[in-house]
C-alpha cells in the first residue's frame, strides 16, 4: 500500500484538491492521508459549498485536523510515497520554504523535505512578487517540486473539469506511484 498526504491550503482551487482526492482515492493500491488548512476548509466552503470538507474527507483513510501535530505524518518513521499540496497558498509556501512547521500540513511538508521524499506544491496566486518567487526558489533548492495550477491550453478543454482533471491527473503522475499516467499523454500531434 501507497501512502500518499494530500495538504489543502486556502489558495483558489479547491475544485483541484477534490479531484486529486477522487483520482488517489479510485487507485486500488494507495491510501490517502488528508490535511486541511484552516484557510484550505474555507476556499473549499466558499468555491464548492457547505459540504465539501466532509467529501473531500470520504476520500481519504485518515483525515487530521491541521493542528495536530502529534499524528503519524508529523513524523518522518512513518514512510509515505510523497505529498502533493494542491492548492499551495503563498502562505504556507513561505512557511514551508523557511522550514517553520507551524501546523500539521506545513510539518507534513517540511518532513517530506527532510526525509528527500517526493513534495509537490500547486503553488496558486498572481500575479507573484519577488518574496513568493525566492520562496519557490528555496523550496526547488531543496527538493520540492512548483507544480502551478494552470490550464493546458493545447489540450483543448472543452470544460472547466476538463482543466481541472488534467491538472490533478498531471500532480499525481508526478509521484509515479503506476507505471502508465493518469493524465492523457500527448501523442505529438499538434
Ligand atoms: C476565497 C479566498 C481565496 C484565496 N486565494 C488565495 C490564493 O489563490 N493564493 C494565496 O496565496 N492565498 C489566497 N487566499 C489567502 C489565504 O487563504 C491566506 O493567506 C491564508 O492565511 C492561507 O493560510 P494557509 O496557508 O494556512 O492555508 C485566499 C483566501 C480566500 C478567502
Amino acid at each position: 500500500m501507497k501512502r500518499v498526504v494530500l495538504g489543502v491550503a486556502g489558495a483558489s482551487g479547491a475544485a483541484i484538491a477534490m479531484r486529486i482526492g477522487e483520482l488517489l482515492c479510485g487507485l486500488p493500491d494507495v491510501e490517502l492521508h488528508l490535511v486541511v488548512s484552516e484557510a484550505g476548509k474555507r476556499t473549499l466552503a466558499h468555491e464548492i459549498g457547505p459540504d465539501a470538507l466532509d467529501k473531500l474527507a470520504k476520500f481519504a483513510r485518515h483525515h487530521y485536523p491541521a493542528n495536530d501535530i502529534g499524528v503519524t505524518i508529523a513524523s518522518g518513521s512513518f514512510k509515505t510515497a510523497g505529498m502533493i499540496v494542491a492548492p499551495c497558498s503563498m502562505r504556507s509556501l513561505a512557511a514551508i520554504a523557511t522550514g517553520l512547521s507551524d501546523n500539521l500540513l506545513t510539518r507534513a511538508a517540511d518532513v517530506h523535505l527532510k526525509e528527500r521524499r517526493k513534495l509537490i506544491l500547486l503553488a496558486r496566486e498572481t500575479p507573484l512578487h519577488l518574496g513568493h518567487l525566492r520562496n519557490m526558489v528555496s523550496v526547488t533548492e531543496m527538493g520540492a517540486t512548483i507544480m502551478p495550477p494552470v490550464p493546458a491550453f493545447y489540450r483543448r478543454p472543452k470544460t472547466i473539469a476538463d482543466i481541472v482533471t488534467h491538472i490533478a491527473a498531471r500532480a499525481i503522475d508526478q509521484l509515479d506511484l503506476r507505471q502508465a499516467p493518469l493524465a492523457v499523454e500527448w501523442d505529438g500531434n499538434a
